[in-house]
């Protein structure tokens, strides 16, 4: 049972660097017209010096500091990244080292680009499970390093970046209806595999540099399928109190513009920031909550659907009730 929460911070970090579709038309054959067009992406951010512990760190900074919340409240860190620097500690250990939160519990969780799903109910669980009144929710990624930047078939989709929100245990649930579902990826439509590692036991390993490897019209159809069926299923946990505004993950515009149609819905009610940073697989969901909030596109009282999918394949959802007042408000 998740704990009943309440979301009080929301804040992004990404990558200073900005890359254009056009400057990615000197690196492979391809144009800005293609990517626009088939993707809606224009620009991604791209790490130079940045860690994915940094951004991290940084974004759960920031969320802390909007929250209020004293660092030493904080019970659980939950953090997510397919592409962080260490194998252990986790990425949540090292958020919670650089904010010097000195006893909680963090880990983190790996589910693509449904991370930050996973990562969020997770982290609500857990509080109700450890009875703490405090959480972290993370996620950071920095794509560019598992981009094959000679493939053109994917090196245009991704981007660099983090989000993270800070929860607060609350009278009532602002945090509803979590779907978490995973079906076999039996095609392996999306697999970043790690370089073989050789050992005084094994045989000779083969070491090249492993990048993202992806079949895009099958996931264009896992990804559908999955949007609409989690969009029908939270419709139904509604109820009488529809969700009216939604957060999807951000993988390719088409994606959202087929699901707008064939659920007859209005392209208003999906809030999209993909052509400003591609595609931050776990990252996209907070990043995109950020920009909604201080665009002023989120605002207290409205009830917003989430719904991410990725590698696995994995999918999730949740209902938010929204109560950060609009930003200007809260100054
Ligand atoms: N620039 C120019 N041409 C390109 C490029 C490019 N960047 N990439 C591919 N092409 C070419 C192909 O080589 C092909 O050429 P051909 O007809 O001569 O063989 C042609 O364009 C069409 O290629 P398709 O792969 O059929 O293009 P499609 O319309 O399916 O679009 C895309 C590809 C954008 C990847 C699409 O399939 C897609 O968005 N799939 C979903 C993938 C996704 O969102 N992945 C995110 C990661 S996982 C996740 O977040 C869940």
């Amino acid at each position: 049972m998740m704990a009943p929460v309440q979301i009080l911070g929301v804040a992004k970090c990404v990558p200073e660097k900005i890359v254009t579709n056009v400057d990615l038309e000197s690196l492979v054959d391809t144009s800005d017209e293609w990517i626009s067009k088939r993707t809606g992406i224009k620009t991604r951010h791209v790490a130079v010096e940045e860690t994915a512990i940094g951004i991290a760190a940084s974004a759960a900074r920031d969320a802390l500091a909007m929250s209020g919340i004293p660092a030493e409240e904080i019970g659980v860190i939950v953090a997510c990244t397919i592409t962080g620097e260490e194998l252990t500690p986790s990425l949540a250990g090292r958020v919670q080292k650089a904010l010097n939160i000195s006893n909680c519990a963090a880990m983190d969780v790996s589910a693509g680009c449904t991370g930050f799903l996973y990562a969020l109910i997770t982290a609500a669980s857990l509080m109700e499970t450890l009875h703490k009144d405090a959480a972290i929710v993370v996620a950071s990624e920095l794509m560019s390093k598992y981009t094959d930047w000679t493939d053109r078939s994917t090196c245009v989709l991704f981007g660099d970046g983090a989000g993270a929100l800070v929860l607060k245990r609350s009278e009532i649930a602002h945090l509803l209806y979590p779907i978490l579902d995973a079906t076999p990826d039996v095609d392996d439509v999306i697999v970043v595999k790690k370089e073989e590692r050789a050992t005084p036991f094994s045989g000779p390993v083969d070491d090249k540099k492993e990048y993202i490897r992806m079949k895009g019209a099958d996931v264009f159809t896992y990804a559908v399928g999955v949007l609409e069926g989690t969009l029908r299923r939270l419709a139904e946990q509604c109820g009488e109190k529809p969700y009216t505004k939604i957060v999807p993950h951000q993988a390719n515009e088409k994606i959202i513009d087929f699901v707008v149609r064939s659920m007859r819905m209005s392209r208003e009610q999906f809030f999209v920031n993909i052509a400003n940073y591609a595609n931050t697989s776990s990252a996209s969901i907070p990043i995109a909550l950020c920009d909604a909030w201080e665009s002023g596109w989120l605002n207290a009282g409205d009830r917003v659907a989430l719904v991410g999918f990725g590698s696995g394949l994995t999918s999730g959802g949740a209902v938010i009730d929204w109560t950060i007042p609009n930003k200007n408000e809260t100054k």
